[in-house]
């Protein structure tokens, strides 16, 4: 998608990390259906793109993403919404093979947190708020919530969270296990960036393989999660980066990896 096109997300590229920025702040990065799709199309375009190594998504200084519009979806029916699958579109978000690392700063809520959920690993400025009010709407979680949540937290933590529909703090959020680091606000997109930069630096086959296998982990067997990874782990020795690992760490240099 060419970035001239482009009315709510914005694409800065540094080096091999590409900085997507979700951008309708007025309505505090509210999920319409338009955003979406542009923000699918550039994450795509990215995945493609040879030159980007590691993707980071953030959106602004009071919310990430305050959820789907409720605009939108106010005179919305059972029927137009299962006609509409308006979340089908967010599977492809998790067909992306290249890392993504969302850095949040605000509100986080509804599909914005089920977005963060959806990226690889989450940055948080100590702002943020992760939560799931959809409740409180009358609804539930429909973009993966009830899943990522249940599997991060386990049952119970889960149900109270989906339940009462009350937001938790970044602080919070790093206990449980759903974020990876807090850091003050305006070292969030910073601090994202760096650790972007450092997985940049990786093998990008050996990154994509390790994405995939651990997606497996949540819905597979242990033992076929054990043959699956054995076979992506086999897969990495028909890579030249392999063949430069290994030397470089045998002859004591610094290996540079260029993705096959
Ligand atoms: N949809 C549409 N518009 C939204 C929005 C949303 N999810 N969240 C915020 N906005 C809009 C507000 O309507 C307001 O617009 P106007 O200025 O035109 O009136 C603007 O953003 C600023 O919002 P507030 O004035 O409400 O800001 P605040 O600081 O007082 O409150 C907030 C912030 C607590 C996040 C509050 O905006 C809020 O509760 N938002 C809704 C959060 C929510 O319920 N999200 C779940 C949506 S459903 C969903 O996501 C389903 C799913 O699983 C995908």
């Amino acid at each position: 998608m060419e970035e001239a096109k482009l009315k709510y997300i914005s694409v800065e590229h540094d080096g091999a990390v590409a900085l997507v920025r979700i951008r309708r702040e007025d309505q505090l990065n509210a999920l319409n259906l338009a955003l979406v799709d542009e923000l699918v199309e550039v994450l795509e375009a990215c995945d493609r793109d040879d030159a980007v190594r590691c993707i980071v998504l953030t959106g602004g200084p009071k919310a990430f993403a305050a959820g789907a519009d409720i605009g939108e979806m106010a005179e919305m029916t059972a029927i137009g919404m299962k006609k509409l699958g308006q979340f089908r579109v967010w599977d492809r978000i998790r067909g992306v093979s290249k890392p993504i690392l969302a850095a949040v700063n605000g509100f986080a809520l509804g599909g914005g947190c089920e977005l963060a959920m959806t990226c690889d690993l989450i940055i948080a400025g100590e702002s943020a708020r992760f939560g799931q009010p959809e409740v409180k709407l009358g609804v539930m979680p429909g973009a993966g919530g009830t899943q990522w949540w249940t599997r991060t937290l386990g049952k119970a933590r889960a149900l109270e969270l989906l339940w009462t529909g009350d937001p938790i703090t970044a602080e919070e959020a790093w206990r449980l296990g759903i974020v990876n680091k807090v850091v003050p606000d305006d070292r969030c997109v910073p601090e994202a960036t760096e650790m972007a930069r450092r997985i940049a630096e990786r093998p990008p086959m050996a990154i994509r393989l390790i994405k995939e296998a651990v997606y497996q982990a949540l819905d597979t067997t242990l033992q076929d999660g054990m043959e699956a990874e054995r076979n992506l782990f086999y897969l990495l020795f028909a890579t030249e980066d392999k063949s430069e690992g290994m030397r470089a760490f045998l002859e004591k240099r610094r290996p540079s990896f260029r993705g096959f």
